[in-house]
């Protein structure tokens, strides 16, 4: 599965205002949490983590090394953790994501997701867009 290390690697390299390492260990120590990661090469260069609580999911991040993008890295663990989520009995999974992340955005209706609603300055900086997909 990848060890915390690597994950806050790409953790790090990923995001603007990162996870510390202690809440990434948090999480996933979740038993409702949900990980999924890729390695190329035995190197650790993607994971996606959401969690499960009865019949609906969330996905909180997912993050792929940036000399590892557009190869379809991300579409992958999306599969991955839909996957793991309707066999945790999930239905319908939820996220949030910058307006302005249009990669994001694209991952995300790319495989289904609708939008749902729009949170103004959800980020301060920002607004966040919700998108649900049934699973
Ligand atoms: C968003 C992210 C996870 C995509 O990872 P990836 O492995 O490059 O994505 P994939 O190669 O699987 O691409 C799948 C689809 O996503 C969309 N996409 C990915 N990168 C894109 C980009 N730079 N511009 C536009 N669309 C993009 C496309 O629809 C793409 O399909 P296509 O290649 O057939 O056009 C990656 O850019 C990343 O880690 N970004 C920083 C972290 C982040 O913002 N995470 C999302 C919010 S939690």
């Amino acid at each position: 599965m990848g060890n915390i290390d690597e994950i806050y690697y790409i953790e790090e390299n990923s995001f603007a205002a990162p996870w510390t390492k202690e809440m990434l260990e948090s999480e996933i120590s979740n038993k409702l949490s949900v990980l999924e990661t890729e390695s190329k090469n035995g190197m650790l260069c993607g994971f996606a983590l959401g969690r499960v609580v009865a019949d609906e999911a969330e996905i909180f991040k997912i993050a792929v090394l940036p000399d590892f993008r557009r190869q379809g890295i991300a579409d992958k663990l999306l599969s991955k953790m839909h996957e793991q989520m309707r066999k945790k009995g999930a239905l319908v999974c939820f996220l949030e994501v910058r307006s302005k992340n249009i990669s994001a955005i694209s991952l995300y209706e790319k495989s289904g997701y609708q939008r749902v609603r729009v949170i103004p300055r959800y980020y301060g900086d920002d607004d966040a867009v919700v998108l649900r997909r049934e699973l």
